[in-house]
């Protein structure tokens, strides 16, 4: 034990939060070193041998505007692992960008993983920590993470109930004595937000533009409840019908309409959780409310938009992009925390 805690004080442990949509990485006592998308740009020679140009934001900026060789790709999308090899790469490159040499012992690494990942992808993200040089490695779910880090008291006989809109997933979580009681998650979060403008924007303007253009306008204009002043916003793409480039002005209106079903989904998995919530639990929350987390938190008035529907007040998280990579970190701090997590 003693002995541990002297690794402990030497080596650079650090927590992960592998996002769908971004990765943030934390070594102790220094804080949040990076905070990137999780994308991968390869590059495939003559003899499809592939090879990794870049990753994070340089490979982000790639998406859709690579040339044949050249692939940027979203490992982990949808909440699921999509692409085991490139998932394995990710997290390697990560690991030794965080970790350079900075110590020579083998760091521990608790990493956050989306709640409905099956136990074959939770074993290889495991592996691949293992394989690029960690010691032992945690895993710990997400909605438990976000609670630790948006501050819930989530030891304690209360439930706490914590909403993460991610990019793949929206994970639900109710917390208490420092367990998940009660938990759902859905496919439905931040990349259906920006689907559902493309497809809305191509079907009422016949205009072709791109996810990223998509998530820009989200952004820019997005939200979930009518704006007092509304907003507006210029999107570029292609004329379907004469094939031109064109570009047209959206309203937050157009984009609030756009976007009414996803975020619809995200409501009614709240309303389910409600549903079976047990009474004593229930008493917790019409008391403290519901915390939002997560990047999809940001979007105009989603908290608004869900305390009106369920009659309950509803927070955001402060700094919500920040609050699973924090969680994730605090678990770190907490040795004992984290022996529970190991066998799990
Ligand atoms: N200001 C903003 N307004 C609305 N949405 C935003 C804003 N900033 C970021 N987002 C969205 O938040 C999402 C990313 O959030 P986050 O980093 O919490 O996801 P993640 O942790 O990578 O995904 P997951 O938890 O599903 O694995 C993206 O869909 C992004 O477009
Ligand atoms: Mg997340």
């Amino acid at each position: 034990m003693i002995l541990d805690q002297i690794i402990g004080f030497f080596s650079s442990d650090m927590s992960i939060d592998l996002g769908t949509a971004n990765t943030l990485v934390l070594v102790k006592g220094r804080g949040i070193i990076i905070n990137e998308p999780s994308v991968v740009a390869i590059q495939s020679d003559k003899t499809g041998k592939q090879r990794i140009l870049a990753v994070g934001q340089e490979a982000k900026n790639m998406l859709g505007k690579t040339p044949g060789s050249i692939q940027a790709i979203r490992p982990m999308k949808d909440g699921v692992i999509a692409d085991f090899d490139m998932t394995e790469k990710m997290i390697r490159y990560f690991i030794e960008k965080a970790h350079k040499r900075k110590s020579f012992l083998r760091p521990r690494i608790i990493i956050c993983v989306p709640y409905g990942l099956t136990q074959v992808e939770r074993k290889a993200v495991r592996e691949s920590a293992m394989s690029a040089g960690a010691r032992e490695v945690f895993l710990i779910e997400e909605p438990m993470a976000a609670a630790i880090g948006a501050d819930l008291p989530v030891r304690e006989p209360k439930g706490s109930l914590v909403i993460d809109i991610g990019g793949g997933t929206t994970e639900i979580g109710v917390v208490s004595l420092g367990g998940l009681v009660i938990s759902k998650s859905i496919r439905t979060a931040g990349d259906k937000i920006d689907m559902a403008i493309v497809d809305y924007v191509k079907k009422k303007y016949n205009l072709l533009i791109g996810e990223r253009a998509g998530e820009e306008i989200k952004i820019e204009i997005g939200s979930a409840i009518a704006l007092e002043e509304p907003l507006s916003a210029i999107v570029k793409g292609r004329d379907q019908v004469s094939g031109l480039l064109s570009r047209i002005e959206l309203s937050s209106e157009d984009v609030r309409d756009a976007t009414k079903e996803p975020i619809k989904e995200i409501a009614d998995a709240l309303k389910d959780v409600l549903e079976i919530m047990p009474p004593d639990l229930a008493g917790d929350i019409v008391e403290n409310g519901i915390v939002l987390t997560g990047g999809g938190a940001l979007i105009r008035g989603f908290d608004k938009y869900l305390s009106d529907l369920v009659k309950l007040p509803v927070f955001v998280a402060e700094e919500p992009l920040l609050a699973v990579a924090k969680g994730t970190g605090r678990a770190l701090e907490e040795i004992e925390l984290l022996q529970h997590l190991a066998n799990e």
